[in-house]
């Protein structure tokens, strides 16, 4: 391109100064012909300007397509409000730009219509596929349709979309097993369990009793009652067995749901759990939390109470997940227990693959084809891993791997 652009110069500066050296030829202006043929020199001159000007215009045209030949990805995230999530649109739109395609990356900031409207005019763009993390997952059957009819495949992200056939692949982590590992968690931090490993009350609290509080996340999300029935299957028969005891008696999902994921509703809710339950002096030993932005509210909500470690009624073990920046201090700090690491790197990577694999007319790879029916259909999906963070292994699973930088926990 840039020899293109020089060589057009040289010849456009080639042409002008022959035109100015006939135009100021000593004797020139005395010519009778001069008048013609000064004009003849001009419409060559321009001729030859817009000719070079359509060269390198077409040229300059190529080169641009040809940084994007894959064309334009939608990618549709929900909100910036939590690090993981701009994390996620980051690797999701650096591997698609690697691989030579254009990536319109959205966040709607826990818009649902806002969303909507992203994702319709991705599709009025000439998007090919869409990635999209739903706010909610029940929402987007409307845009989902036009996305059919254009041919353009879906791809949902972490959360399931339901209520649509128009899902074509589900890019996820195992959201039962991460239930399992927030509640493991909580028990051996109260020292129920014995050990991570353990299945069976073992530790040296396995009598308990001890009171626990349960957060749910939101009630849109298809996640939220993965993780609470995860949490469930380990927590349920503590609690038929009086292990564990959740004074305020809310159990249920609907109860304990938090509606899109709002720490400030989670503050409230524990507040209003701390003064109706425990006023006459019990004391909160555990909260299943199942999303970092809600243990920070949680214990907030718990140190305006009084709870903290520098006095008796030290904090409760709080759980957690996405292994936020702020989480992860607040764990070093010796506040929040623990949180589960799910690398959205490698998540980014295979929605990535599954976008690719589906424009090349390919079957993306799959290993779960039974567990997540959105209602309409059985999606089938990719599962990742989970793994439970303490302060014993965060450098190791987070600072080691690259995912968190040591200078960012200061
Ligand atoms: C869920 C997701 C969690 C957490 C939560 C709140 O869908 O699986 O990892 O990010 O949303 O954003």
């Amino acid at each position: 391109m840039v020899i293109v652009r020089q060589s057009f110069i040289g010849l456009a500066l080639r042409f002008f100064s022959s035109f100015w050296s006939r135009w100021t030829r000593p004797g020139m202006a005395h010519k009778s012909n001069f008048h013609s043929k000064g004009i003849k020199l001009i419409k060559k001159v321009l001729g030859i300007v817009a000719a070079g000007a359509l060269l390198v215009a077409t040229l300059t045209g190529c080169a641009s397509s040809s940084t994007s030949e894959g064309g334009l990805i939608g990618v549709a995230m929900p909100t910036q409000s939590s690090t993981r999530w701009i994390s996620d649109g980051n690797s999701i739109k650096d591997a698609l730009t690697k691989d030579g395609f254009t990536v319109d990356l959205q966040y709607a900031e826990d818009d649902i219509p806002t969303q909507v409207s992203q994702l319709e005019a991705m599709l009025t763009k000439g998007a090919k596929a869409l990635i999209i993390a739903a706010i909610d997952g029940t929402q987007l059957t409307d845009v989902l349709q036009k996305a059919a009819d254009a041919k353009v495949p879906v791809i949902s992200y972490d959360r399931l979309i339901r209520d649509s056939a128009n899902v074509d692949y589900y890019a996820t982590f195992d959201n039962f097993k991460v239930g399992v590992l927030q509640a493991t968690s909580l028990l051996v931090g109260m020292g129920v369990y014995a050990s991570e490993t353990s299945t069976s009350a073992d530790g040296p609290n396995a009598k308990g009793p001890l009171n626990v509080e349960l957060f749910a996340g939101s009630p849109d999300d298809n996640n939220a009652t993965f993780f609470f029935n995860g949490a469930m299957s380990v927590l349920q028969p503590l609690i038929d067995s009086k292990v564990l005891v959740v004074k305020s008696g809310q159990t249920e999902f609907t109860k304990v749901a938090t509606l899109r994921w709002d720490g400030a509703v989670a503050q409230k809710r524990m507040d209003d759990i701390l003064v109706g339950s425990y006023k006459g002096g019990a004391k909160v030993n555990g909260v299943l939390s199942p999303y970092d932005g809600l243990s920070r509210g949680i214990m907030a909500s718990l140190e305006a109470a009084g709870y903290s470690n520098s006095t008796a009624k030290g904090l409760p073990f709080v759980t957690g997940q996405d292994a936020e920046v702020l989480s992860v201090k607040s764990m070093i700090a010796g506040e929040q227990y623990s949180t589960i690491f799910k690398d959205t790197r490698e998540l980014a990577a295979v929605a990535v693959k599954m976008a690719e694999a589906l424009l090349k007319g390919e079957t993306p790879e799959t290993n779960d084809t039974t567990t997540y029916n959105n209602g309409v259909k059985v999606v089938p999906s990719y599962l990742l891993t989970p793994y439970i963070v303490t302060t014993d292994n965060y450098k190791k699973v987070l600072v080691d791997s690259g995912y968190i930088k040591e200078a960012d926990l200061g």
